[in-house]
């Protein structure tokens, strides 16, 4: 009989508990990126939360007819239910308009949002954080989301992930617009904006039929310091341009503290070490009016931040061990909890179980393309120039170096072949650093050289067509053709013979120009115009602007348009078209006239109508 009574309601805990962790879990930022590890910084256990948030529960002290909800459990033998296992004073959707939405797939999308309990309304009463927030979502081919719902459900979110919350919506029809939309499960008269996202269509889509037949418009992005300036050439994309997907190459936000109130855009905090710093610089540059406007605008796909395997320009795991960090956490925690915070706040995805900081993928964008997103950073990388290390100029050619790291130098060669053999017209490769030699000095695929000629030479031995190499990190503008490093015995510059692809090297958001900050164009385009003539594959360079392009995508030809910032110090959308470039499908270079002769910034090797 006694013990009846004692195991009874241990049943029913953990009942109970049971329906709690599935709306946590299914909360993806409880397990991304580290679902299956359980280090510090790792996969959050969300058995042990639910455990955690029940014990909280407080003895009921209010009258319990009002709640109905299953996420009250009650305790048999006891009154417990009104015990609150959820917050249900109110949730502050906190960036407002701050939806995003990331690695879209063909039929599911990832839903993201953060909401923060608030202080119920006419109360100083501090929101409770020890017990979790339930949220609704619904998403919709409808802008109003009164109907066709194409699914919705509930999670949990919490303290522990920053009140993040990603979801991932299944069951959707590929190459689709929808709209969607959160709502605090207790209340629905709270909720976040509507946010707008995408599909891809199916992995065998016709080209000409991808995005409803029409060119399909990404946008290309690297390097976004807040302090540096104003994020004018999100806004500029989201209000300005046609386009659809957004690509960020690196660099999404910086861990230097800078000085940026002169422009009002001084840094919160100190140079990030833990996984709360790392939350309160996403969360600072997540105020920025030009990126809501783009993270509203459609689906993100990112890649990693700057640093090699094992250390940045300023902390490493060196022999002498951590105390080089400024903040004393050794790099690889620090490492640890920015890719922890990354996760959360961007709706990134897992790529597989057992390899938690792999984020190398491929996208299948129906017969149209296929969009590799690389690790050229942090993945595997051997140790780089990192201002105090002269010695890479020596072993940048040795022949087992590897920028990529050869597990996955393996699967982007396959994934190339792949690619080809599936009758994907285009293969555009998202990666971080600039591809092609470059008399200039910079941290890139210069210091690898052997990794890059085994690229060349794979593209060239398999016939690899229409290879468009896209790249962030160096803060200018780099346009060329791909071949074997000035090499004028299979390559011709004026006309584009024997290339066997193209390269497309964005400048930065808002950071420093690599030819000196704030430089003049008139003073940049006479280092520009030195750079064309050095580099034999180099055909444009340009170093002023801030900036962004676009590559606008069909059948037959790849488009990609440069535009330039006029002033990042203040918020506005004043940019224009610098530059535009034309690729034909099957000619594996630029067509002639490179930029149809002209641009409106930087230096072309050829201009006027030379190399018609
Ligand atoms: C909601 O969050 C925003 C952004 O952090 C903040 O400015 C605002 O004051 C918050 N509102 C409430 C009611 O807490
Ligand atoms: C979808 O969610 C929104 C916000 O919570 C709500 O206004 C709308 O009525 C919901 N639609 C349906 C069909 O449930
Ligand atoms: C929902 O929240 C609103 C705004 O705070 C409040 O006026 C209303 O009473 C709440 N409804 C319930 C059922 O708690
Ligand atoms: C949809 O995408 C998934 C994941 O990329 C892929 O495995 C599947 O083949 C695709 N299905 C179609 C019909 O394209
Ligand atoms: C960009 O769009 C905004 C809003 O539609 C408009 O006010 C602005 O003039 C546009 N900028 C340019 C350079 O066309
Ligand atoms: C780590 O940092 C220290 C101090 O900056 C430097 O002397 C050392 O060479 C670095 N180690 C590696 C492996 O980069
Ligand atoms: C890499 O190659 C260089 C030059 O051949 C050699 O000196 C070095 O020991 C090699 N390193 C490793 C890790 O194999
Ligand atoms: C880089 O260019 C300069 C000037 O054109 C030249 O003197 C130098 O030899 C070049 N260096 C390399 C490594 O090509
Ligand atoms: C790639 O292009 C070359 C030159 O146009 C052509 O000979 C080859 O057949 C193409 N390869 C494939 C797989 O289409
Ligand atoms: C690319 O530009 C060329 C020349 O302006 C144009 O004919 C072609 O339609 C454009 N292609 C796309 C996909 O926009
Ligand atoms: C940018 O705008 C600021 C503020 O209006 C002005 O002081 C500055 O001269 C402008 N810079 C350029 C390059 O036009
Ligand atoms: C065109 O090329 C010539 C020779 O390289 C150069 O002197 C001139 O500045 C260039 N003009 C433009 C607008 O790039």
């Amino acid at each position: 009989m006694y013990l009846l009574v004692l195991i009874l309601p241990l049943i029913n805990y953990f009942a109970s508990c049971k329906a709690n962790v599935n709306l946590l879990d299914r909360n993806l930022a409880y397990s991304s990126p580290f679902a299956g590890h359980s280090q510090a910084c790792s996969a959050i256990d969300t058995n042990e939360l639910a455990k955690k948030h029940t014990a909280h529960s407080r003895r009921q002290t209010e009258d319990a007819t009002g709640f109905l909800d299953e996420h009250y459990p009650t305790f048999y033998g006891g009154d417990f239910s009104n015990s609150p296992t959820i917050w249900s004073g109110g949730l502050n959707f906190t960036h407002s308009g701050m939806l995003l939405l990331g690695d879209p797939f063909n039929t599911s999308v990832l839903l993201w949002t953060r909401a923060v309990p608030v202080s119920p309304p006419g109360t100083t009463e501090l929101p409770d954080q020890s017990v979790p927030a339930c949220l609704s979502f619904n998403i919709s081919t409808s802008p109003d989301l009164q109907g066709n719902i194409a699914d919705s459900g509930e999670a949990f979110t919490s303290y522990d992930v920053d009140w993040t919350l990603k979801v991932e919506a299944t069951n959707l029809t590929p190459d689709t617009k929808y709209f969607f939309q959160f709502s605090d499960c207790t209340n629905s008269s709270y909720v976040s904006p509507i946010g707008t996202t995408r599909t891809l269509p199916s992995s065998d889509t016709p080209a000409n039929e991808v995005n409803g037949g029409s060119p399909l418009t990404l946008a290309v992005f690297s390097c976004s310091q807040y302090q540096a300036g104003w994020f004018n050439a999100y806004g500029y994309a989201a209000h300005n341009t046609s386009a659809e997907i957004f690509l960020h190459l690196g660099d999404y936000i910086y861990e230097s503290l800078g000085n940026g109130a002169s422009i009002g855009r001084q840094t919160a905090g100190r140079e990030l070490a833990t996984v709360h710093d790392y939350r309160q610089r996403l969360n600072q540059y997540r105020t920025d009016e030009g990126l809501l406007a783009a993270h509203q605008s459609g689906p993100w796909i990112t890649v990693a931040d700057q640093s090699w395997k094992a250390g940045t320009a300023d902390s490493n795991d060196s022999a002498i061990g951590c105390e080089f960090s400024p903040s004393g956490a050794c790099f690889t925690d620090r490492k640890l909890a920015a890719v922890r915070a990354y996760h959360e706040w961007l709706p990134i995805r897992q790529v597989t179980v057992d390899d938690k900081l792999r984020i190398w993928r491929n996208f299948e964008i129906g017969k149209l393309l296929d969009l590799t997103m690389l690790d050229t950073r942090q993945y595997d990388r051997d140790i780089t120039d990192l201002y105090y290390n002269t010695v890479i100029n020596t072993l940048a050619a040795f022949p087992n170096r590897s920028l990529m790291g050869f597990e996955q130098e393996k699967w982007f060669f396959n994934t190339l072949s792949e690619s080809q053999n599936r009758g994907a017209i285009w293969r555009v490769v998202g990666q971080q650093i600039v591809f092609t030699q470059l008399n200039e000095s910079g941290d890139a695929w210069d210091g690898y050289r052997a990794n890059r000629e085994r690229v060349l030479n794979y593209l060239y031995e398999n016939n690899i067509n229409n290879t468009i190499v896209l790249s962030g990190d160096s803060h200018a503008n780099w346009v060329s053709d791909l071949a074997h490093p000035n090499d004028s015995t299979t390559y011709n510059p004026l006309t584009g013979q024997g290339a066997i692809g193209v390269e497309f090297a964005g400048t930065a958001v808002t950071s420093g120009s690599s030819f000196g900050t704030n430089i003049a164009p008139a003073a940049a385009d006479v280092k520009s115009l030195e750079y064309v003539a050095a580099n034999l594959d180099l055909q444009w360079s340009e170093g002023s602007y801030r900036g962004f392009f676009t590559l606008t995508i069909d059948p037959d030809t790849l488009n990609a348009t440069y535009y330039a910032m006029r002033n990042i110090t203040f918020a506005n959308l004043n940019g224009f078209s610098s530059a535009q470039f034309v690729v034909n499908s099957g000619e594996n270079r630029l067509s002639r006239p490179v930029a149809g002769g002209s641009t409106l910034a930087g230096a072309l090797k050829f201009n006027g109508t030379q190399g018609h």
